[in-house]
């Protein structure tokens, strides 16, 4: 109570003084009164006007508003090898991109690169999320407009899958209708989506085509079949705009060098074989080893049809080019031609200038002599066919970036030789 009156008492005494009666203000105490409020306002005008300059101020974002004559386009994972390398290609295109990825695999030095090539408003915006929330995936769709999805986000390794299959249909199938749900209640109408060769498991005839018989044998391909058949139900009584493209197996990567091909270490025994063949090169394994050699073919190692990234991002341009309302296509995205592979790490020991030491074990139980696509669908329909077909070359394009980023994308290490 005591110290509450005489703090009363302390403050009316600053504010003024009595004079014979009337009321006298310190002339002193009102400049200084005045200054603060001259540089308050001051303060506040500079903060509105620097708001002003800013590009989120007053203008709603351009990512939020369709614009005539720019199509804006999700990547979902686009912070992944094939991803990031397709949003690459639309940005070139100018098209508007939105990266959704919740970097369990993907690398935000990636987006970095992107964001670093294309600064400008309205072209390149990342948002970090996990498309198995709907909230947030509702979210993202509700606050941007989209004309188009590619849907590239999925964990993707087949012998991951077999360990941990759940994580698979999850991430894989029950994420796809998440995105499906959000693309209804947002009216986005066209989707590309990834598909694999996965889901056609072992198939007796080769070349495969589209109306070979999808009869995936491990938990990777069966949740790519389970998503596919998801989109087309979906699609049969919608006007969706849907593309499936099923890749063979993926390699290279950008020509220019701005992005290649970093998966997380720990996910190196599953990994594919070009990051296998580049690790033996570095010395991080002893060797590659190569798992059958009596095979059925050629040369007795297992056939493979690998498929250049920059051929496979421009069949994703092509098939959204030529997406139209209430049709879908179906496609095979290969070269049409089997490589074996001894021919693959003979073109990878001269891609890195190392004599990679190879030992022949015998044959891993599961896997098919021999997977090659026919590609004649898409190229008599999207005018596309593989035009980066020389296996030395496009390896030799990886190793070069794989030398650049010894960390992948976190640190500018280079390897002397
Ligand atoms: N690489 C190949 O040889 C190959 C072959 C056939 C099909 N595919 C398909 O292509 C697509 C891309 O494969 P990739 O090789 O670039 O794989 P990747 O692992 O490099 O990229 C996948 C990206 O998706 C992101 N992601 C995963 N789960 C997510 C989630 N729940 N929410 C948000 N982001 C998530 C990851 O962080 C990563 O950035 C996949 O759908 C894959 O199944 C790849």
């Amino acid at each position: 109570m005591l110290s509450f009156t005489r703090t009363r008492t302390q403050q009316r005494s600053n504010r003024s003084m009595s004079l014979g009666g009337m009321d006298y203000a310190d002339p002193k105490k009102k400049n200084n009164f005045c200054g603060k409020i001259i540089m308050v306002s001051t303060l506040t005008a500079l903060c509105i006007l620097m708001l002003k300059q800013s590009p989120s101020f007053n203008t709603p974002s351009q990512f939020s508003s369709h614009e005539p004559g720019v199509t804006h386009v999700l990547v979902t994972g686009g912070a992944g090898y094939i991803g990031s390398h397709a949003a690459l290609r639309l940005l070139r295109d100018s098209y508007r991109v939105t990266i959704v990825d919740n970097l369990s695999r993907g690398n935000r030095g990636a987006v970095n690169v992107l964001q670093q090539l294309f600064p400008e408003p309205g072209r390149l915006q990342f948002i970090y999320a996990d498309l198995g929330d709907p909230k947030a995936v509702h979210k993202i769709f509700s606050e941007n407009a989209f004309d188009a999805v590619m849907h590239f986000a999925a964990v993707a390794y087949v012998g991951e899958s077999t360990l941990d299959p759940l994580k698979y249909y999850h991430n894989i199938t029950s994420n796809t209708l998440v995105v499906l749900e959000a693309m209804a209640a947002h009216g986005v109408n066209t989707l590309i989506y990834s598909s694999t060769c996965a889901t056609y498991g072992e198939p007796e005839k080769m070349p495969i085509t589209e109306e070979t018989p999808q009869l995936p044998i491990n938990p990777y391909g069966k949740a790519k079949k389970m998503a596919e058949d998801m989109i087309l139900d979906f699609h049969k009584n919608s006007d969706m705009a849907v593309m499936i493209l099923r890749y063979f197996n993926v390699i290279g990567s950008d020509p220019d060098g701005r992005l290649g091909e970093a998966p997380r270490p720990e996910l190196r025994e599953h990994g594919r074989i070009s990051g296998a063949c580049f690790d033996a090169a570095r010395g991080i394994i002893p060797g590659l080893k190569v798992r059958g050699a009596d095979y059925k073919t050629p040369d007795g190692t297992c056939i493979r049809d690998y498929i250049d990234v920059t051929d496979l991002v421009d069949a994703h341009v092509k098939a959204l080019e030529k997406a139209k309302p209430g049709h879908v296509g179906i496609y095979n995205v290969g070269t049409g031609r089997g490589r074996s592979v001894k021919e693959f790490v003979e073109a990878c020991k001269k891609a890195t200038g190392v004599a990679i030491k190879v030992d022949l074990l015998p044959r891993r139980p599961g896997d098919y002599a021999e997977v090659y696509s026919d590609p004649s669908k898409i190229k008599n329909e999207l005018n596309w066919t593989a035009k980066h077909t020389n296996l030395q070359q496009s390896l030799q394009i990886a190793w070069r970036w794989q030398k650049a980023h010894l960390n992948g994308y976190e640190a500018p290490l280079v390897m002397s030789a």
